[in-house]
């Protein structure tokens, strides 16, 4: 009897601790909006090889992006996003890193960007740098040295035996590189295959050996006492493949060659169960961090289910790339309403939806939807709850530079060949920044730069859209203002379409006039009745148009007769 009476206690306090012990997890893993310095606003991505060149060698570099920290201040972001900075044989043009704690002597040094942050904090922006773990570059030292097998470096990457077919030496499986042809490259030194999702200068990192682990916890840290802010994690979903090393199954039909990764399903080698835990032990490195709050953000190209789980094990902004592939310049306004409800329907409480209308990686947006949409993703960024994430160069409408085959760079191009090198090439959106009208737009003073500079320059530039009464510029300032307001980050959401073909989005919130986003997907002029179908005051005033629109900026309408020509959008107020 007395047996159980002090087991049923022991019971009830181990019930007790466990509930507090949850408790305690809970809380911390809530998030506490008021801390969360990033929540609705503006993060602009800054292309470091593009934004500005100060030493005349036409490739960007940190002095060039200090001189030039104004402008992101100028438009009110709050954080300025650094693609990778390190020490890079550039072979993925920094995605390639031989040493996670430096700086490439391209862009500078340590003392440079130490110079970015010191002004970067003067002006009120946040720093935010690019974290790539799941591969190094193969003139990594580490990869040097598990070449070689010296411990502990022997188990820092995925190698594998071949496979023998008939007497000849094949891969240990059909994986295939996100850059064409077989993800498994054979080293002559190890008699091994290592395996890297993307170039064979990308080899994987293995994130089963827990020291390499505390490398790359160790790099965030050497950051985060230099000032960052928070980090970008580069394609988290790649960080961990099967240990069984099984064939992918092939996709049917999709009309790609057989080197091409999509015609797989990555089942063992992208959104395995282990990335989560991985991504905690990151957290917990950025949470014993006191002051500003540190953030992350996570890019993944996944499904929304998995891109939820991110917010659980502690990424701020799991990217929301709706705009980058599920919806395009084809989607009705229907499809555009039912995917953004879907999304925001999912977030989990007290966290921050975001919307990425750009980045490195996709077309310029006044590529992908067109000159008329230019400025519609970023209208819908604004209006819409959460952050907005731009792509430099996105702020003044650049659009892509077609490239020949000869121009390409880019290892996603280069390595699909002539005949479809314009299909997976991203030098067209990485074209440098059109400052001013000068020589190599304002960039370099050197002719000849990395990538060439888009010939509209001339015309298309930050200077001249500056001087314009109305320009994509102009507008994008306004949406960065409007996202400041209350209603903005407090009030309801409602997607509602008027008709079949206008979306629209309406932000109230007691005693302020509500907002409303209205946008016609018709390829002609419609007549929207906004007063009936979105329950809106008979008069608002037009806050922001899209160029070309003629619908005038501050001129008060009849919101149940708007006439909105083709493919325009307008903010009322
Ligand atoms: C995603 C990056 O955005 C892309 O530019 C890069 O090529 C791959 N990850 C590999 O790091």
């Amino acid at each position: 009897m007395m047996h159980i009476t002090s087991l049923h206690s022991k019971m009830l306090r181990t019930s007790v601790l466990l509930c507090l012990f949850t408790a305690v997890i809970w809380c911390s893993a809530a998030p506490n909006p008021s801390e969360e310095w990033w929540r609705d606003s503006f993060i602009y991505q800054i292309y470091p090889l593009s934004f500005k060149d100060s030493n005349g060698d036409g490739v960007g570099d940190l002095n060039g992006i200090t001189s030039k920290l104004e402008h992101i201040a100028d438009i009110g972001a709050s954080a300025l996003w650094l693609s990778p900075i390190y020490v890079s044989p550039m072979v993925d043009f920094g995605y390639d890193i031989t040493n996670f704690t430096d700086i490439d002597p391209v862009f500078g040094n340590l003392a440079d960007f130490s110079k970015l942050v010191t002004k970067a904090k003067s002006l009120g922006l946040k720093v935010l740098l690019d974290f790539v773990p799941n591969h190094s570059s193969d003139k990594c030292s580490w990869f040097t040295k598990s070449i070689q097998k010296i411990k502990p470096y022997d188990e820092y990457y995925i190698w594998k035996d071949a496979k023998i077919v008939n007497g000849t030496r094949q891969p240990p499986n059909n994986w295939l590189s996100a850059f064409q042809g077989s993800a498994w490259e054979w080293n002559d030194q190890r008699k091994q295959y290592y395996y890297h999702a993307f170039a064979a200068g990308q080899p994987d990192l293995n994130y089963r050996n827990s020291q390499l682990n505390e490398e790359m916890k160790n790099a965030l840290r050497f950051w985060l006492n230099r000032g960052v802010d928070g980090f970008r994690i580069d394609t988290i979903p790649n960080l961990i493949e099967d240990s069984r090393f099984l064939d992918e199954p092939k996709i049917p039909n999709t009309g790609l060659p057989d080197t091409d990764s999509g015609t797989l399903e990555h089942i063992y080698t992208y959104n395995q169960n282990e990335t989560y835990d991985i991504l905690k032990t990151w957290r917990a490195v950025l949470d014993s961090y006191n002051g500003t709050k540190k953030m992350f953000l996570t890019e993944a190209y996944t499904t929304l289910a998995y891109q939820m789980r991110y917010y659980e094990y502690g990424s701020n902004i799991p990217f929301n790339f709706m705009f980058m592939g599920e919806l395009n310049n084809r989607s009705s306004a229907v499809q555009f309403k039912r995917t953004i409800d879907r999304y925001l329907d999912a977030i989990p409480a007290g966290q921050s939806a975001n919307w990425v209308t750009g980045n490195h990686d996709q077309g310029r947006v006044a590529s992908r939807f067109g000159l008329k949409r230019a400025d519609q993703l970023s209208m819908m960024a604004a209006v819409l709850p959460g952050v907005g994430i731009i792509y430099n160069g996105d702020e003044i409408g650049m659009v892509n530079r077609p490239m020949s085959y000869k121009e390409t760079l880019d290892p996603a191009g280069c390595n699909a060949g002539p005949s479809r090198y314009n299909t997976t090439s991203r030098d067209p959106q990485r074209t440098p920044f059109q400052w001013d009208s000068t020589t190599s737009a304002g960039f370099s003073t050197n002719t000849k730069t990395w990538l060439p500079i888009n010939p509209n320059y001339k015309t298309l530039n930050l200077a001249a859209e500056k001087l314009a009464s109305v320009s994509h510029y102009s507008i994008f300032k306004k949406l960065v203002t409007l996202k400041k307001l209350p209603v903005i980050s407090k009030g309801t959401t409602q997607i509602i379409l008027v008709g079949y073909n206008v979306f629209g989005v309406v932000r109230r919130q007691a005693g302020q006039s509500p907002v409303v986003l209205l946008i016609n997907f018709n390829d002609v002029s419609t007549l929207a009745d906004a007063a009936s179908w979105m329950n809106v005051p008979d008069q608002m005033k037009v806050y922001v148009s899209s160029i070309g629109s003629n619908i005038q900026i501050g001129a008060t309408v009849n919101t149940n007769r708007i006439i909105l020509p083709a493919a325009a959008s307008v903010i009322l107020v």
